[in-house]
């Protein structure tokens, strides 16, 4: 199991000495921007995660929860994102932002809010690199994991082996020592934020999440 660290609820004061080292204990960065318009919640843009980049060597997976995503792709790719993942249900055309996100050289994530299907996303499936599954609703960090995210991860599962699919299956939300056994037969990445950020020993915190 993958783990992709969420820093949506750290001490944004203090990345580099209370997170620098929990970096190196994960496996990818999750970087949930957000825009006030397609989530009720503003967070950070391009600036601060090319700020991070200096930190450490690690993938970042970049979570655009934004309205308009075509606009802001180059961007997010220039700053180090490896992975942009953008939501279905932004405004714009599916094929060609994953086209874009992939011409800026990097690899193309599709997600899901926990009240949308994966039908919406099947189309989609043979031509992106990841897929990430809301298991809370965007916006916010420390909420309860939503049950309904179990069978669309099953399902994602079920069409990768099907039909020979790339994509990594993801999830985001809720993930803690008790709800990862729920999910991880069917996940190659897990985001986890607030449980891995709030605990008293972060290193230790994502160690035991990834070995569960
Ligand atoms: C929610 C974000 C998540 C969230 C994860 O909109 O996309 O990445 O920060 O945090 P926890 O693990 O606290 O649910
Ligand atoms: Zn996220």
């Amino acid at each position: 199991m993958k783990i992709s660290l969420s820093i949506l609820s750290c001490d944004y004061s203090d990345v580099k000495g209370s997170l620098q080292n929990t970096f190196e204990a994960v496996d990818f960065i999750h970087l949930d921007v957000m825009d006030g318009v397609f989530v009720n919640n503003i967070s950070f843009g391009p600036a601060f995660i090319a700020s991070l980049r200096n930190l450490t060597k690690k993938p970042f997976d970049t979570h655009l929860m934004i309205q308009y995503p075509d606009k802001y792709i180059e961007r997010f790719a220039e700053v180090g994102s490896q992975y942009i993942t953008f939501h279905v249900e932004a405004d714009c055309d599916i094929k060609s932002t994953i086209q874009k996100i992939k011409d800026c050289g990097c690899k193309a994530g599709i997600s899901i809010k926990p009240t949308t299907p994966v039908e919406n996303i099947k189309e989609y499936l043979p031509y992106v690199d990841m897929v990430l599954v809301m298991s809370v609703e965007p916006g916010f960090g420390s909420q309860p994991f939503m049950p309904i995210a179990i069978d669309k991860v099953k399902e994602l599962k079920e069409l990768k082996e099907k039909f020979n699919y790339n994509y990594l299956i993801n999830i985001d939300g809720g993930i803690n020592l008790k709800t990862m056994p729920l999910v991880k037969d069917y996940l190659d990445v897990a985001v986890s934020g607030s449980y891995i950020c709030n605990a008293d020993d972060p290193v230790e915190a994502a160690k035991k999440l990834k070995n569960i």
